[in-house]
């Protein structure tokens, strides 16, 4: 697959090693510490959201898939990940619901079947080059897989305007350098617009440095 540096570097860090740690140091620590954004949040956002089609956008270990209560006993789910690594992770964690993998760039047009229910996008889009308007166009990409009622529903950190404390501001500084996060003009205003421009249906929440997103009703 052909993509461009930049996007190869919001996934390049996800190896067997970093996924090893990432539950604890990122879902752990980081996100109640530095983000002050519990995971517990994530999880609620998850166990509100989720429907019996799901696509995954980003899955990283698989912990949300593994944790959320689905509305059905067999929900058909469907991973997509540019990296192997995390497909491979987040399709081991939850074998017993049959994923579906798709290797993918989410900002191209997805090799998925829909309709789903439901499409997630938790801690994706700070790892997306640009601003949000270039990120935006994942929204693109999903809504057409989306069914009549469903529901896009995310997380992304912040970092544009968003006040936070000096641990947070230098951890979001190195990784900014090194390409894992490229979030340094994210706004929640430009989010909310974004989705906005292309859902006539959207909330919006925002812990610490997180913000929270739902949309429905593509326009
Ligand atoms: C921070 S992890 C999020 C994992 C999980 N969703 C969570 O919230 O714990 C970001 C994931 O997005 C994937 N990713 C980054 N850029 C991508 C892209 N352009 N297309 C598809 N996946 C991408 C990474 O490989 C990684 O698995």
């Amino acid at each position: 697959m052909n993509v461009n540096r930049d996007v190869a570097a919001g996934q390049a860090v996800y190896t067997p090693f970093t996924l090893a740690a990432y539950d604890w140091f990122v879902l752990g620590f980081s996100n109640r510490l530095l983000w002050r954004c519990p995971t517990s949040n994530l999880r609620d956002l998850y166990a509100r959201n989720v429907g019996a089609t799901h696509v995954d956008i980003g899955v990283g270990t698989g912990y949300f898939l593994d944790k959320t209560p689905w509305p059905v006993p067999d929900p058909r789910i469907t991973l997509v990940d540019l990296n192997p690594h995390s497909l491979e992770a987040a399709a081991k964690r939850i074998a017993r619901y049959k994923p579906e993998t798709v290797t993918a760039n989410c900002l191209e047009p997805l090799p998925v079947e829909g309709p789903f229910d439901s499409v997630g996008l938790c801690y994706l889009l700070h790892c997306l080059p640009g601003g949000i308007a270039e990120k935006a166009i994942v929204f693109d990409r999903v809504a057409p897989v989306l069914a009549e009622n469903g529901v896009i529903f995310g997380a992304t950190i912040l970092q544009g305007d968003t006040p936070r404390s000096l641990p947070a501001r230098a951890l979001m500084k190195l990784y900014n350098r090194k390409g894992v996060f490229s979030n340094a003009a994210d706004t929640f205003q430009d989010l909310r617009q974004a989705l906005e421009n292309r859902f006539a249906d959207v909330a919006l929440r925002r812990f610490g440095a997180v913000v929270l997103f739902e949309a429905r009703r593509p326009l």
